[in-house]
């Protein structure tokens, strides 16, 4: 009898974005089962030298939400302990990270021991994209303290995410194909920054309906709605974040923000869900007919939750995070120059 395989793949995951979530599509192609180990809030306080943006809390909610982890596990430790990963993966395991450089604050690596063991298995690091980029995104509207180019790490440093066709293909992996009969359901929005209000809404279409759209919005309608720097991620990279989510089984590029009866006979829609909150000012579903819009209730503690209390958190630590960034590329840019000087 063989053991099945497991994978174990640690991490942040702050402010999760479509490198995390690529980082779970490889990961999960490298054994049976995935395991994602998150790190405690103290751990990246001290690590990091700054709290994570999302609490430890949210960021198990998310990556628990993601369709390609099968398993979560909360306080992960920062070096990757063997003994943590087999009580929870069993004896047959490897640990998953990307090709890039991981160093702890005092410039150990925290993977040292599972090289040892030889159970270290290397997938590809999303390029243009990282949670300290994303970061730097919102402090810079709000500083003038922008890093120059020649201080930007190609790990983290400066967006370039491009959406190529088979990364799109790829992310459609574990979609429900939609079939006569089902009952279809339509949300939609910015998902700028994926936090729980949204896993709340997608949890509960996916529930009360056998098909799910997600359509999201295009960029330039985020910014006529909620005004610069927004959307802090581009619509290629919210499309992909959508759809990386269990319960999401199709996904519009692009969407219009306000839609119609029309727009939901063309592809044949039976309801639109809708948060109470989701939209400020603006109702995109005006011209809905009343019998087909839906607004959800429950009973979340995130209700409130929005891109603006992500900003606010953000901005009140706003020298705490432009110093954890400068650190962060200054320490991966000397490690690539070490590299290349040995
Ligand atoms: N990861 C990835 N592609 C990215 C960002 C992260 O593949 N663009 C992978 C990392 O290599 C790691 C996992 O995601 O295996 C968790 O990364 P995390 O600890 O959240 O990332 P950091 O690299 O610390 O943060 P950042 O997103 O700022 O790079």
């Amino acid at each position: 009898m063989t053991i099945e395989s497991s994978i174990w793949a640690d991490g942040v995951f702050d402010c999760y974005h479509t490198g995390h979530a690529n980082a779970f599509r490889q990961s999960s192609k490298l054994g049976e089962r995935l395991f994602a180990g998150v790190h405690s809030d103290a751990d990246v306080q001290l690590q990091k030298g700054a709290a994570p943006v999302m609490t430890e809390e949210e960021r198990v909610l998310i990556v628990g939400a993601c369709k390609w982890v099968d398993h979560v596990v909360g306080d992960a430790p920062w070096t990757t302990d063997l003994a943590v990963c087999e009580q929870h993966c069993g004896s047959n395991f490897y640990v998953a990270h990307g090709n890039d450089d991981s160093l702890s604050h005092d410039g150990s690596d925290p993977y040292e021991y599972v090289k040892k063991a030889g159970r270290l298995k290397h997938f590809e690091r999303t390029k243009g994209v990282s949670t300290t980029d994303l970061v730097s995104r919102l402090l810079e509207h709000e500083s003038n303290q922008q890093l120059s180019p020649e201080e930007r790490s190609p790990y983290t440093g400066g967006n370039s995410f491009l959406l190529p066709s088979s990364l799109l293909a790829a992310f459609y992996d574990k979609c429900k194909p939609r079939k006569k009969g089902d009952s279809v359901v339509y949300i939609h929005g910015a998902f700028d920054i994926l936090h729980p209000g949204h896993l709340d809404i997608i949890k509960e279409a996916s529930r009360q309906y056998d098909h799910v759209i997600v359509g999201v919005w295009k960029d330039e309608v985020v910014t006529k709605h909620r005004g610069e720097p927004y959307p802090i991620l581009s619509m290629q990279e919210r499309s992909l974040m959508v759809l990386s989510l269990r319960g999401v089984d199709d996904v519009i590029l692009g969407a219009p923000s306000s839609i119609d009866d029309k727009f939901l006979s063309m592809l044949d829609i039976d309801s639109v869900l809708a948060g109470p909150s989701m939209y400020g000012n603006f109702n995109p579903n005006e011209n809905v007919s009343g019998n087909k819009l839906k607004i959800l209730s429950i009973d979340s503690k995130f209700a409130d939750f929005s891109y603006l209390t992500l900003t606010d958190r953000v901005l009140s630590r706003r020298h705490v995070y432009e110093e954890r960034n400068r650190k962060k590329e200054a320490r991966e840019l000397a490690s690539i120059k070490n590299k290349s000087v040995a």
